[in-house]
């Protein structure tokens, strides 16, 4: 195909990278005389919100609280979440949830009609709306239709943001603003530029990074490695969420079972039928996902054993298919009656609570710049994740989001003349097998040396390993032309090392970060900030 004719300039008031739960409700929060472009890596639902089971958190219930809430979070993030940030998402319950049904998001009903509340690790009330054991799905699907329905946002799928386009990247020695990205077109292969007075970030995770993992093939942590490129700090990148209980199945791909299962009532099981969590913590299977994950990993090293068993049996049949009807069948089609048999699970890496710093307009360091979702460090999160709480995030920063855009819009932005994408000095790859084997390689290192219990040699071992191959991807990336793989691998690493060199900084064991060099837990508060300007880590106190 003669491609010398397509045009590859475009021109938007906001371009948003990501079709998931951040970026639509960012699209569809913004006036509609705006012209949106809303790009996605492949089709607009692969995406983690697509895939989400639990719910979304929201104080809704008369004898719960906004306080409640705030409480469980900090706990849950083992008091290193920042209480800002924690006061906005949850105080945004509400309007989140309006904004959901407004768009038509079915969610289940109890017998008065009500919003049905299911239960997760660490909330200290039921408070999680969800669609059944689907909810990412009925969010997803009704937030991709109202999208594709307004005339003023435009869809690029398999379209790939490659980098931001910052006006000192092009030389400015003055403000640092975003003018754009440039985007692979996996279509046709070609480079185009988009440009606007606004960029928002919402590429969701990075655990991809992990041989085992829950997140799709898209979690390769595009936004965060694009953001500290174009010079945006990013923070408590060594907080990796495992989840507890991902399925255990030598002849199917990984999948999350949810936590609402155990909302519910199931226990966790070793082999011989004990109900370990009973000796480790007094909420059992409902402590915080970090204490569940590592409990788990700790019995399996223990007996030498591959998993351990999650158990609903003793539940009535009629209500496991009524709240689990997706997880009831899926697993049936693996042989496995969840009604009848325990299921085998494992954790996996699950979710990414550090990312890219915002404020609490989402906004990045870098003017025009925003990064929501997953891709975001808002300090919600702290060291651990309470379950639902992520969805929840995506809502309430993309609609803050939106305000910001709209309050600072101005008419007479005119984007400044930018150069096309120059792939005049590379090459086509002469064998791919290159990025494959840094792939794995990357992935198992993660696995085996940062994962669920690290020590400094483990650490050590791993940093000296992906600075190694990030070396080689960046020779490779200068070499030869881009593709899809490649881009996500050189953001994969760099994610990599962030991850590794902020579990390096943190000299303690607090929520999901756990050493045995340093079990014990510090005074002080800190986060960890990665800053591309001086490329140095520091610990930096917390805003309580
Ligand atoms: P995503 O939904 O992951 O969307 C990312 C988007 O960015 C995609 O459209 C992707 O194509 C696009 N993208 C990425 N990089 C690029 C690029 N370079 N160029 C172009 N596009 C790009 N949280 C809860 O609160 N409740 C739950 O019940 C829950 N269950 C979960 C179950 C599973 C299996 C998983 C994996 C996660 C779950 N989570 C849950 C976490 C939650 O789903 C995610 O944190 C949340 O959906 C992230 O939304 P997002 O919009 O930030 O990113
Ligand atoms: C789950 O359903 O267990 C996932 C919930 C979450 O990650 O918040």
């Amino acid at each position: 195909m003669d491609m010398s004719n397509l045009d590859t300039s475009h021109q938007y008031d906001v371009i948003i990278v990501g079709s998931g739960g951040a970026g639509l409700t960012l699209a569809l929060s913004l006036p509609q005389h705006f012209k949106i472009a809303v790009l996605a890596k492949s089709s607009l639902t692969d995406a983690s919100t697509y895939y989400a089971q639990g719910g979304v958190a929201a104080v809704l219930d008369e004898t719960d609280s906004i306080e409640q809430h705030i409480n469980d979070t900090m706990i849950a993030g083992s008091f290193l979440c920042e209480k800002e940030a924690v006061q906005q998402t949850v105080e945004g319950g509400q309007a989140s949830v309006d904004f959901l049904l407004k768009q038509g998001v079915q969610f289940t009903l109890d017998e008065q009609d009500q919003l049905h509340l299911t239960r997760e690790g660490g909330h200290s009330q039921r408070r999680i709306i969800h669609a059944a054991d689907a909810t990412g799905k009925a969010i997803s699907t009704t937030l991709v239709e109202r999208a594709k329905e307004k005339q003023n946002i435009q869809i690029f799928e398999n379209f790939i943001a490659i980098d931001v386009i910052t006006s000192q990247k092009l030389g400015s020695l003055n403000e640092n603003r975003a003018l754009g990205l440039y985007v692979l077109d996996e279509n046709t292969d070609q480079v185009h530029t988009f440009l606007a007075p606004f960029t928002a970030l919402a590429c969701g995770g990075a655990m991809r990074a992990y041989l085992h993992t829950s997140n799709p093939d898209i979690a390769t942590g595009d936004g965060i490695a694009m953001a500290y490129r174009a010079g945006c700090r990013v923070a408590n990148m060594e907080f990796n969420q495992f989840h507890p209980t991902c399925l255990y199945h030598p002849q199917a791909r990984s999948f999350l079972i949810t936590e609402a299962m155990r909302g519910e009532g199931a226990y966790l099981r070793l082999p011989d039928g004990e109900r370990f969590m009973l000796r480790f913590d007094d909420r059992a299977e409902l402590a915080p996902r970090d204490i569940v994950a590592r409990t788990i990993d700790y019995e399996i090293k223990r007996l030498g054993i591959r998993h351990v068993w999650l158990d609903i049996t003793h539940k009535p049949k009629e209500f496991i298919k009524e709240h689990f009807p997706t997880l009831y069948e899926r697993l049936l089609e693996l042989g496995i009656d969840i009604t009848k048999e325990m299921i085998p699970v494992v954790p996996a890496a699950h979710y990414t609570c550090g990312g890219v710093m915002v404020d609490e307009h989402s906004q990045t360091d870098i003017e025009g710049l925003y990064a929501i979702g997953e891709t975001s460090y808002t300090g919600l999160h702290g060291a651990n994740r309470m379950a639902s709480n992520s969805l929840l995030e995506c809502f309430v920063y993309g609609m803050s989001a939106a305000k910001h855009i709209q309050a600072n819009f101005k008419d007479n932005y005119q984007s400044p003349t930018v150069p096309a994408w120059d792939d005049s000095q590379v090459t086509n790859p002469d064998e791919d097998v290159v990025i494959l084997q840094n792939w794995d390689e990357l992935r198992q290192t993660m696995w085996n040396y940062v994962g669920i219990v690290r020590t400094n040699k483990r650490l050590e071992r791993a940093l000296h390993r992906i600075e190694m191959l990030k070396n080689e991807i960046s020779e490779y990336y200068q070499d030869y032309k881009v593709s899809k793989n490649l881009i996500e691998l050189r953001n994969l690493v760099l994610v990599s090392e962030m991850i590794v060199r902020c579990a390096i900084k943190r000299k303690e064991s607090r929520g999901l970060h756990y050493t045995l060099d340093h079990a014990e837990q510090l005074n002080d508060l800190q986060r960890t900030v990665l800053n591309p300007k001086d490329s140095m880590i520091r610990s930096e106190k917390i805003n309580l």
